[in-house]
């Protein structure tokens, strides 16, 4: 200690010794902490800020991206690179590279790589669905209609459809056979049929903005603008699963640093390794053979096993990370039809599960300790001859009417919260008697969507058609709402970090959004990948900053997302 303040002291001697302040020296080691650096820049922009740069070892399955500073500056910690031979590519909406790049990098050396961008000549491939929902003429009715058509897959192939009104009206019935898990290369049915709506007024709508009537676009192509500041002091780390053909769904951290996740398509749960990009897989057996057999949640229990709610396919499954042994409980028959779906499930700190049962609009309490199922109708007014209208919503109304359920989390007491997206209310489930109090979000028609509860059993959640972040406070019964500075981000998760900090994201814009309740801020973090399509979010608390995770569900990854600050 003393001798560092020795040190300090000379320092400050050598500096006032100076006519003009200079800068402090780095350090000699520094440079070699650095492995690869460079500058962005374009003919058209100059120094670019807020350029992903990503770096991806070849033959690997691990790639590492930053974001160029206001100078254009990007720069890899050593410790993120090591060393051998990686190609490089950028994320900067309107821009590609010039040329293929790849370098090699050096250990204890840091090699240097100026990039020079050029114009693209593909901005097509480039734009989110949020930036189409920005540039094509309409109401905001309308493009709030549009918007529920970016579930499955992106905007691009409407637009670029040449369907006219009729053209239209068949293919919303082909949308509408397909269920929740169908993306373009693999469409997976519903396991019913369902009678469709016509609605002309939709299709007409449509056919103006596709290529139906023109070659071209009759409208400008918007882009949102690049990361800027805080939002480009970010480290994110992608992981490649072991098909590159994987939807996966939700990633969660175990207590070990490992991720899990499950497989919108296939019935598998996976883990994978941070520290080497392994990956382990385990399937499941089928429950209902011939129905879509994908899973869209995953959540561990304070016992450490792995629930795995399994959609489609009637039943809940456990799976015990220790013995690797799945174990599972069936919907019970009378409500085990081909209309029940277990979108998520609620592990609750008594150690019961909680599922809601789809269109019946009930919710199944499972105690594996006992096997004994209790089942609560989830919403009082609710009719059991009525059907709700399922969990994607093709149309759009104002004024919603019905219920669904859609993301379940149980607090401290082992209460329940359900996000009811179709009816834009928060349900409050009592964990001993089942009793059901809805609360209506202040934005109406706000859909919520994935919920988490914070330790001070407050309920965050993604205002889906509202963009924006939703909290309940059981406590005063008040909501409070933010909307995030992307439209159509369409926050569909929402959770809190260590630092009371609130994190979500969504399917329209690759985007990680972290909320500062306190002030409002948002700071928008860019993934480097176009059209990942994220639905669930998973905090690491055990570091600082604190890291999130979040599965990249149409790209096959996993991402990490480590702040800087
Ligand atoms: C439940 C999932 C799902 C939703 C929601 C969805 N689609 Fe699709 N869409 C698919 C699948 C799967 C394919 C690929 C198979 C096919 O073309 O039928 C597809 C393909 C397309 C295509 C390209 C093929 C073609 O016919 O040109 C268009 C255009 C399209 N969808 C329009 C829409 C519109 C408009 C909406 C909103 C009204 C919508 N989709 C909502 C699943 C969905």
């Amino acid at each position: 200690m003393r001798m560092k303040l020795a040190l300090l002291a000379l320092l400050i001697c050598a500096g006032s010794a100076l006519a003009a302040p200079a800068p402090v020296p780095a350090p000699a080691q520094k440079a070699a902490r650095v492995a690869l650096a460079g500058r962005v820049s374009s003919e058209a922009g100059g120094a670019m800020e807020g350029v992903v740069v990503r770096a991806k070892g070849v033959g690997k399955t691990i790639a590492v991206a930053v974001v160029t500073d206001h100078e254009g500056r990007y720069s890899f910690p050593a410790n993120r690179l090591a060393p051998g031979k990686f190609n490089i590519d950028i994320r900067a909406v309107g821009y590609d590279l010039e040329k293929p790049v790849s370098v090699e990098v050096a250990k204890g050396a840091t090699r240097r790589a100026d990039l020079k961008l050029v114009k693209t000549k593909d901005i097509i491939s480039q734009l989110t669905s949020s930036e189409w929902l920005l540039s094509v003429p309409g109401t905001e009715r309308q493009k709030n209609q549009l918007f529920r058509c970016a579930a499955c897959h992106s905007l691009q192939p409407i637009v670029q459809s040449t369907y006219d009104e009729q053209g239209w009206l068949t293919t919303f019935a082909r949308m509408r056979s397909y269920s929740e898990q169908a993306v373009l290369e693999h469409p997976v049915l519903l396991p019913y049929k369902v009678a469709v709506q016509p609605d002309p007024e939709f299709a007409k709508y449509l056919a103006t903005i596709n290529l139906s009537a023109a070659s071209k676009w009759n409208y400008e192509l918007k882009t949102l603008p690049r990361p800027t500041g805080r939002a480009t002091r970010v480290i994110v780390t992608e992981y490649d699963l072991p098909d590159s053909g994987r939807l996966p769904h939700d990633a969660d951290l175990d207590d070990k640093g490992m991720v899990w996740y499950n497989d919108f398509r296939e019935p598998l749960i996976g883990r994978l390794d941070p520290r080497t990009g392994e990956t382990k897989e385990w399937r499941m057996p089928p429950l209902q053979p011939g129905f879509p057999e994908g899973t869209l949640s995953i959540e561990f229990n304070r016992d450490g096993f792995l629930w795995i709610p399994r959609f489609r396919q009637g039943g809940y499954t456990r799976f015990d990370p220790r013995t690797e042994k799945f174990q599972t409980w069936l919907v019970p028959p009378e409500w085990n039809t081909s209309h029940a779906i277990q979108p998520q499930v609620a592990a609750a700190p008594d150690g019961t599960a909680w599922f809601p049962g789809g269109e019946n609009l009930l919710i199944f309490k499972v105690d594996p300790l006992t096997g004994r199922i209790v089942t609560y109708p989830m919403y009082p007014d609710f009719h059991p001859d009525e059907k709700s209208s399922g969990i994607i919503q093709f149309s759009y109304s104002d004024t919603p009417t019905g219920h669904s359920t859609y993301g379940l989390a149980a607090d401290s007491k082992s209460n329940v919260y359900i996000c009811d997206i179709v009816g834009g209310n928060i349900g409050k489930i009592d964990g001993k008697t089942g009793k059901v109090t809805l609360y209506k979000t202040p934005t109406l028609n706000s859909g919520p969507r994935r919920v988490s509860v914070d330790s001070e059993d407050r309920v965050w959640f993604g205002e889906y058609y509202a963009n924006k972040l939703g909290m309940f406070d059981p406590k005063t019964e008040r909501f409070q709402e933010w909307t995030a500075p992307t439209p159509w981000l369409g926050p569909y998760p929402a959770k809190t970090d260590k630092n009371g900090d609130a994190w979500t994201s969504g399917m329209g814009a690759d985007m990680v959004d972290r909320l500062d309740p306190r002030t409002g801020n948002f700071t928008e973090y860019l993934l480097p990948t176009v059209n990942a399509n994220i639905r669930h979010i998973d905090v690491d608390n055990s570091r600082s900053p604190v890291a999130v995770w979040v599965a990249e569900v149409h790209q096959g990854k996993i991402a990490k997302i480590e702040p800087l600050d």
